[in-house]
């Protein structure tokens, strides 16, 4: 496979800028000619951000899995697809060439047809960071349902909610998920989660840490049992379905400033073609690499940057199931050796957890296979690039910033390793296709460099959110409200001097706590589940390897008289409402909070408090009751 539209030089970048700029439809025509089409498409782009409606590709019919699979047998078919490293480094790998992963995907697709799933079907999928994933991933593609994954950490509630949001009938889900020496119960949450699921026709569970489990009859099957079914009537061929472009590919659920998760969706030519383009230029892919993306499937990175984007370009992905830490934290260096991988792609707070347990699990690494280092999910400071370049990349390997969002499908605005310049803490350049505009709050753009705003994109690109799931107009309202005729991104961002881009972390209220999105509204909400609890505010805080910690204020109404039992029960609350990504780091009881007259809470003054500010709090004097905000200053953790 080669990449014709694999920009090589910086004029190439510039030249590719321009073009994409100057003419959206025919750059992007061209590019998507690069794909397996079942039909061609009528019209490239057709537009507007009012409603919003994006259309790209429309009249087009295609199968994303044509263009990660079937493609590529005849080149790549007995080249590893996938390599799967297992938690524990004592177990084998396991290595799918792409014949091999074809071959199970037609499987299982066979199994969900057997079991009623069709096109345009939700299908809830709630696993661990096994093969398998990939498959169901894959095979409901492949049949045209609708893939939701949802990550593991996630609580029953949280399951639930994003069931009903979907109206999704089918889960498929493991025994349990082996996490370092923990196992996630994930049937048992499956189990809690369908209490208020009844909707729910079938259950497949695959088998994984043969943990006790419970199955339901006529719901609950076994992965392995509909597999020998589908064998025993013999070849299992599936051919792939003929997709719309504009046919919902997936719904992946994220946090916002206000109330529950929204389920952000991602139509099937698009989102193929930004997530290709974007894997083969900002990492600089070259045939026969090794990719090795150490997110989990459950967030947008796996989605785009472990399994579209790799296996669309023939790429060799790496699925890793553990964490960084177990056994030790020498376990990704391990990986890298034991798979010779090029290309590694990672998140600040992993770093920084790395970097603070010292350079003993370095020691007797090689890391010579690495060419190009990545970084996601959060703003990189100064002192973790400089060690993961200095001690990962030994000084040799480019370090790609990729900003991006779960709503905008790929990478956003990154340097292209060893092709466009690097600058430590700074995303730099925007990818071509994208016009980042710089806002001040009143919309007006800012121009020029040396500035800072709110960072807004101009047109759309293949990968941007088409809807909201099931509420378009709350789609609108977030994105596309705030400022006329811009998609709006919710981050802070400034540009430099010489027009590089450097984000800044999130001006609404959500939290980016390693690297995961939590909305404070959410959490507050969760918080207030408990009995005991009047009222609660969160912010977040500085937090050395987190990057944001949590910090909670709660008007408690009957105490235990140990302080810290309260702190667990809410604990506890937040765990079984969202799930244990979202435990508050800190706790402080407060008698009252900081309010407006009119009943706003003032994050500002708490948020400084968080951070251990006690002077500079700005103008009280709009407060109802200033004196709450001295006892909240004393009683500060
Ligand atoms: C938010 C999106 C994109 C996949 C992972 C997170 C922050 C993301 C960077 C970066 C600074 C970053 C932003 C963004 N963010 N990448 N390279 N530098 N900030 O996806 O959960 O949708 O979160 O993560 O604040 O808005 P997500």
């Amino acid at each position: 496979m080669t990449y014709p539209y694999q920009i090589k030089s910086l004029e190439a970048y510039h030249k590719a800028y321009k073009d994409s700029i100057e003419n959206p439809s025919d750059f992007w025509a061209a590019i998507a000619e690069n794909f397996v089409w079942k039909k061609k498409w009528d019209k490239t782009l057709e537009w507007n951000f009012e409603e919003p409606k994006v259309e790209w590709f429309a009249g087009g019919k295609l199968n994303i899995t044509e263009n990660c699979l079937d493609r590529h047998i005849d080149t790549l078919g007995n080249k590893p697809a996938i390599i799967w490293e297992p938690n524990d480094p004592k177990d084998s790998s396991v290595i799918l060439t792409y014949k091999e992963l074809l071959f199970k995907v037609k499987q299982f697709a066979n199994v969900l047809k057997n079991n009623g799933v069709n096109k345009g079907d939700r299908v809830c999928i709630y696993m661990g960071m096994v093969p398998e994933l990939a498959i169901a991933v894959l095979a409901c593609a492949r049949i045209g349902a609708i893939h939701s994954v949802i990550f593991g950490g996630f609580s029953a509630q949280s399951i639930s909610d994003r069931l009903i949001d979907a109206q999704a009938e089918f889960i498929i889900t493991c025994d349990g998920a082996h996490r370092g020496n923990k196992i996630i119960p994930l049937k048992s949450v499956v189990d809690d989660a369908l209490i208020n699921c009844p909707f729910v026709k079938k259950v497949i569970v695959c088998t994984r840490t043969h943990t006790a489990i419970s199955m339901i009859k006529g719901r609950d099957l076994w992965w392995k049992e509909e597999i020998k079914k589908i064998d025993a009537i013999g070849n299992p061929d599936y051919p792939a379905e003929e997709m719309d472009a504009e046919d919902i590919l997936f719904i992946l659920y994220t946090s916002g400033s206000t109330g529950k998760p929204k389920g952000v969706v991602h139509t099937a030519a698009g989102y193929m073609v930004w997530a290709n383009y974007t894997f083969v230029n900002v990492f600089q892919y070259q045939q026969g690499q090794v990719h090795f993306c150490t997110a989990d499937i459950g967030w947008i990175t796996g989605h785009s940057y472990i399994i579209y984007g790799p296996l669309s370009a023939g790429a060799t992905t790496l699925m890793f199931e553990g964490i960084p830490t177990w056994p030790d934290a020498g376990r990704f260096w391990e990986i890298v050796d034991k798979h010779k991988v090029d290309i590694l792609y990672t998140a600040p707070t992993a770093i920084r957890s790395l970097m603070s347990c010292g350079m003993e699990f370095l020691k007797d690494k090689d890391l010579k296979s690495l060419k190009v280092l990545g970084s996601v999910g959060e703003p990189i400071n100064e002192e973790a690039w400089q060690w993961y370049y200095k001690n990962i990349g030994k000084q040799k390997c480019p370090i790609v910033d990729t900003w991006w969002q779960t709503e905008t499908g790929g990478i956003m605005i990154s340097n292209m390793a060893g092709v466009t310049p690097q600058k430590s803490t700074f995303t730099t350049l925007p990818l071509p296709g994208i016009e980042p505009l710089l806002v001040d709050e009143n919309g007006t753009e800012l121009l020029g460099n040396n500035v800072s705003g709110n960072l807004c994109i101009k047109k759309p690109w293949p990968g941007i959110i088409r809807t909201t799931y099931g509420d378009h107009e709350r789609c609108r309202t977030v994105y596309f409200a705030t400022y006329k005729n811009l998609y709006f991104t919710g981050d802070g961002c400034l540009r430099d001097e010489e027009g590089n881009y450097r984000i800044t972390g999130r001006v609404d209220d959500v939290l980016n706590v390693s690297g995961h999105r939590i909305g404070t509204a959410e959490l507050e909400n969760a918080i207030n589940m408990h009995s005991g609890v009047i009222e609660s505010a969160i912010v977040g805080f500085p937090h050395d390897i987190k990057g944001q910690g949590i910090y909670a204020y709660i008007i408690f109404d009957k105490m235990h008289e140990d302080a810290n039992l309260t702190r667990q029960d809410i604990i506890q609350t937040v765990s079984r409402n969202i799930g244990a990504i979202a435990k508050p780091d800190k706790i402080q009881f407060v008698s009252g909070l900081p309010k407006t007259r009119s009943g706003k809470i003032m994050r500002r003054i708490l948020r400084k408090i968080a951070e251990g500010e006690t002077e500079n709090l700005g103008d009280l004097s709009t407060l109802l009751d200033p004196n709450i905000v001295s006892e909240i200053i004393e009683g500060a953790l």
